[in-house]
């Protein structure tokens, strides 16, 4: 894409504190070189001070930038100082995935898209539920529980450590969104057709509380947002229980997917060989 002085906007970012470990710089330079564009998609460390100047310079076409991602801590400075956020971003008070438009600033959040996405490729037909389980509620959380409301989950219980955390959830989303403390996960899970972990509760080898699956419907799934390792304690757990589970590598893959095509003008396929590129750092970095 060239804008109307010929000037070469092809340069996409992501910007955190830190930003070292992370894999989307992987997975965008390797849709680039699928489709053949010359771009870039480079890993740009922002401090929090520094962030609001970022996003003035942003629309400055000489640093040639079409746009990029938001991770921590700078999501919610992103939604605010955008020109233009959309619906979902507004909904969260968060955005991860920034482009230009007519020289303002646009922001959306893709976690949510990302997550459904994954559960579409290796749970088809998950969505045939009425009820979820959601433990956590953080900011992962919330996109989550958007994306399971806007994909018609009519119960969505939220457990939370921090019962008030998950009670300003349940205010923030509305009727279908219930919040429980941490006692009443096994009474929430009666019944109910996916469970999610959005905690980091086992995390890099951490300990994970035994939990029984046995009280959620037979074809349930289980899926975690964690990712190392790919097999979660909890999803072991499910997966010993004898229940459908679906790892959260998936989630990471397809939140990249809008944000490419936004500002590279193709949309890209999440395909087993860009999981394998991704399993394959994951173990030299183990
Ligand atoms: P993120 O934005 O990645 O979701 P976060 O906002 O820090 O991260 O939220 C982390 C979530 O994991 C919270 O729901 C947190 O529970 P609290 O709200 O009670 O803090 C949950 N969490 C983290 N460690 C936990 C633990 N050891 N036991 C139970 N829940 C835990």
């Amino acid at each position: 894409m060239r804008d109307s002085r010929e000037t070469f906007v092809n340069h996409a970012f992501l910007t955190g504190y830190p930003v070292k470990h992370s894999r989307s710089p992987l997975i965008h330079g390797y849709w680039l070189k699928q489709f053949g564009i010359e771009g870039s998609y480079r890993a740009l460390e922002i401090t929090p001070e520094a962030f609001p100047d970022f996003m003035r310079q942003l629309k400055d076409e000489t640093a040639g930038f079409c746009g990029g991602n938001v991770t921590i801590p700078h999501k919610e400075a992103a939604f605010r100082l955008a020109d233009r956020p959309d619906d979902l971003s507004a909904e969260l008070g968060a955005a991860n995935t920034l482009w230009l438009e007519d020289g303002e600033v646009c922001a959306t959040n893709t976690d949510g898209r990302g997550f459904v996405a994954n559960l579409d490729e290796r749970a088809k037909g998950w969505d045939r539920i009425s009820t979820a389980v959601v433990l956590g509620a953080g900011g992962a959380s919330r996109a989550v529980i958007q994306a399971i409301r806007d994909r018609g989950v009519k119960a969505i219980h939220v457990v939370n450590r921090t019962p008030e955390r998950a009670r300003e959830l349940a205010d923030r989303f509305g009727g279908a969104v219930h919040a429980h403390p941490m006692a009443a996960l096994a009474e929430t899970m009666s019944g109910a057709g996916l469970f999610v972990n959005t905690t980091s509760l086992g995390m890099d080898g951490e300990q994970a509380p035994a939990i029984d699956f046995s009280p959620m419907a037979g074809d349930a799934v289980v899926t975690d947002i964690v990712y190392v390792p790919l097999k979660t304690p909890l999803l072991r757990q499910a997966e010993e229980q004898g229940f459908r589970i679906v790892d959260g590598l998936g989630m990471l893959l397809h939140q990249a997917v809008p944000g490419f095509e936004k500002w590279f003008g193709r949309r890209p396929v999440v395909d087993e060989t860009l999981r394998q590129i991704i399993i394959s750092d994951m173990d030299k970095h183990a």
